[in-house]
């Protein structure tokens, strides 16, 4: 009974205490409420009506360091997954050149892979958005179907179209002359800017590591395609691809603030800080030798359109400063590029660049992480070993080698760039845009840019004839297509195409040389096509003449250096058997020029079509005259190699054919 009163007397008392325990935690929690209203602005970085300064002050605040360095890390797709996003927080995902998450992946599987990282991403204690970046750099070019535009040094030599027909003959000769050096044409790369980034958005993706700005100086260089030209004036026209990737920012923009104009653009990237195209005999990744004065006067101008534009990121090099390596350049890094020129979007490291600080690679990485971090480099494209990458950096912070400021100084900056691209208000993919890989409207783009950036160096009367050989027949009864370049995708792409170095064969959706060839003839006439005829094979065949396409094969990088710049032989032999016997057109499909003495004596026409891409339509449609030539070598055609390095100014200048060569039909 007692035990029963007690029990119940118990039971009574607990249940007061319940009811007192139950009051407590509703008073705790309206006062925990009240504090999060109050005093910590309710989760204020998710409000996107709030400036973007506000949204960094407040989300940075509430970051611990591992979060912190998470967002510095940027790891490739193979190492990547929700899980690992989640557990160290990382900030960025990339895919190098080549990696995909399957074979010809389809738009949306490349969707469905950045929306994973992306859940992971949101699914943190902060929800921060990861940042997916790629190298986007001639159009899509990692993604199969993707629009493939000329490599830059193809965009570098494209012109304002003031007279499109070859039939009109009233612009004076002046025009070709002179004028034609300055009518550049940034307008078209500004369009590849905006439809390549409908392209990278179409898959997902907010970020290209593109435009390579590099000022190549050197064409033994195996960048050399990726530089728009030996002329920093040239390049700086160019930087306003950014605007088109970018979308063009308001007048009242502030100069160096990061600028995204909306879901249809991307985040770009300026790269490679500073002197890249400079390098001792255009040895990659190597030393650019020379005073302050002069890589400020060469190198450096295209960044300051390019931090005037609004660009988001800019790529450190690879290469060193009279020894000094960029990464581990401070004074460029910080004093420079963030104080003087007041940049204030995020800097992000090369591929294992830091790595690459000392010799061998990765020799002492705690050295390389303490220097590229302290250098200012705010994000570190690891890309595999992140784990070990952010394991040092968070000891070296907590024994001071790295201040906090430095981390919340690169925390800051990558956020920035997150908000200014719209990222927390919409991480995902738009599936709407699936259709716009490879749209029709992108490859008739491609097409005109290829139009534009073939440069005429030869076209004459040979053998008698009283006509030059440009614009081709039509109508002529038969034709002979030749050489390794006339039917191959892969080798009229180049490198950075599904591969990092690129391939041959049908490596993607397009249009070939020769397909293009039997698109525009007319109906009666017989297209042969032999790759590499014999000289048996085209004589007495009743050919009219016969286009001969030939060059050099893909590469990227290191790869594509190279101190002899010859024609591969196979080519040779094919001009020679084939102009031995027939009035032949060349068309050089190349990532620079090559030594063309004394091979050029046997041709009737060369043409230096670049690394055009996929739309090989446009070589035919200025080939068989619907559109004269246009284009102005990007590059000095230097005679030997031994002239290297020549370019445009210099003295003794004695180039076969001049910066800014470029004939149309109508010159003799
Ligand atoms: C290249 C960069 C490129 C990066 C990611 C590096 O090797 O130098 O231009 O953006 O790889 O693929
Ligand atoms: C990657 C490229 C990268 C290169 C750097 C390759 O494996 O695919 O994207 O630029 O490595 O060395």
């Amino acid at each position: 009974m007692l035990l029963s009163i007690r029990s119940t007397r118990g039971s009574d008392i607990s249940i007061d205490r319940r009811g007192m325990r139950a009051s407590a935690m509703a008073l705790l929690l309206a006062l925990l409420g009240f504090l999060l209203v109050a005093g910590d602005g309710q989760m204020l970085y998710k409000d996107s009506r709030q400036s973007i300064e506000a949204r960094i002050k407040d989300l940075l605040r509430r970051m611990t360091l591992e979060e912190k360095i998470g967002q510095m890390t940027q790891i490739e797709r193979a190492v990547a997954s929700q899980a690992v996003v989640r557990q160290y927080g990382i900030g960025s995902v990339l895919n190098g050149g080549g990696s995909a998450p399957a074979e010809r992946a389809a738009p949306n599987v490349w969707e469905d892979m950045v929306d994973d990282y992306q859940i992971g991403a949101m699914s943190t204690r902060l929800g921060i958005p990861v940042i997916y970046g790629v190298d986007a750099v001639h159009g899509h070019n990692n993604v199969y179907g993707a629009t493939i535009y000329p490599h830059n040094i193809g965009l570098g030599s494209s012109r304002y179209l003031l007279i499109l027909s070859p039939s009109i003959f009233f612009l004076p000769f002046w025009y070709e002359k002179f004028l034609g050096l300055f009518l550049r044409d940034p307008e078209l790369v500004r369009r590849i800017g905006a439809a390549t980034a409908l392209e990278v958005r179409a898959t997902g993706m907010p970020y290209a590591f593109a435009p390579c700005i590099a000022v190549c100086r050197d064409p033994r260089w195996g960048r050399c395609y990726e530089s728009y030209g030996e002329d920093t004036q040239l390049v700086r026209s160019m930087t306003k691809i950014i605007q088109g990737l970018q979308g063009s920012p308001p007048p009242s923009h502030p100069s160096g603030y990061p600028y995204v104009g909306g879901p249809s653009k991307v985040v770009a990237c300026a790269k490679h800080f500073v002197g890249d195209g400079g390098t001792v005999k255009g040895i990659d990744e190597n030393n650019t030798v020379t005073t302050y004065r002069q890589l400020v006067q060469v190198h450096m101008g295209p960044y300051l359109d390019a931090i005037a534009m609004g660009v988001s990121t800019i790529m450190i090099s690879y290469s060193s400063f009279n020894g000094i390596k960029m990464h581990a350049n401070r004074f460029l890094v910080t004093e420079v590029l963030k104080n003087r020129l007041g940049f204030q979007g995020f800097l992000i490291s090369d591929w294992e660049a830091i790595d690459r600080i000392t010799d061998p690679p990765k020799q002492n990485y705690t050295y390389s992480v303490l220097t590229s971090v302290n250098a200012g480099i705010d994000m570190i494209m690891v890309p595999f070993d992140y784990q070990n990458f952010i394991n040092i950096l968070t000891g070296l912070v907590k024994s001071g080698a790295v201040s906090q400021s430095r981390i919340d100084d690169a925390v800051t900056r990558i956020l920035r760039v997150k908000f200014a691209a719209g990222l927390f208000e919409a991480p995902k993919a738009n599936r709407k845009l699936n259709n716009k890989v490879g749209a029709e409207d992108h490859r008739e783009l491609a097409r005109e840019a290829v139009r534009k950036s073939l440069v005429l160096l030869k076209n004459s009367a040979r053998s008698g004839s009283s006509k030059n050989i440009l614009p081709l027949s039509k109508t002529a009864p038969k034709i002979l297509v030749a050489g390794t370049h006339a039917d191959d995708l892969g080798l009229q792409c180049g490198g950075w195409t599904i591969t990092w170095q690129g391939g041959s064969g049908q490596t993607t959706i397009g249009t070939t040389i020769r397909q293009a060839i039997a698109n525009t003839v007319s109906q009666s006439t017989q297209v042969v096509y032999e790759q590499s005829p014999d000289a048996n094979f085209v004589k007495d065949k009743g050919f009219s003449y016969a286009v001969v396409v030939i060059g050099e094969q893909p590469y990227a990088e290191i790869a594509g250096d190279n101190l002899n710049l010859t024609i591969p032989s196979q080519g040779i032999d094919t001009i020679r058997n084939v102009c031995s016997s027939l009035r032949c057109a060349v068309v050089l499909i190349s990532g620079r020029p090559l030594v063309l003495e004394p091979h050029i004596d046997m041709m009737d026409a060369l043409v230096a079509a670049w690394l055009p891409g996929s739309e090989g339509q446009g070589v035919a449609d200025v080939l068989f005259g619907d559109h004269d030539f246009v284009g102005k070598s990007s590059r000095t055609w230097f005679k030997r190699v031994d002239q290297l390095p020549m370019n445009v100014g210099d003295m003794g200048y004695d180039p076969l054919f001049p910066y800014g060569f470029g004939m149309t039909m109508r010159q003799q």
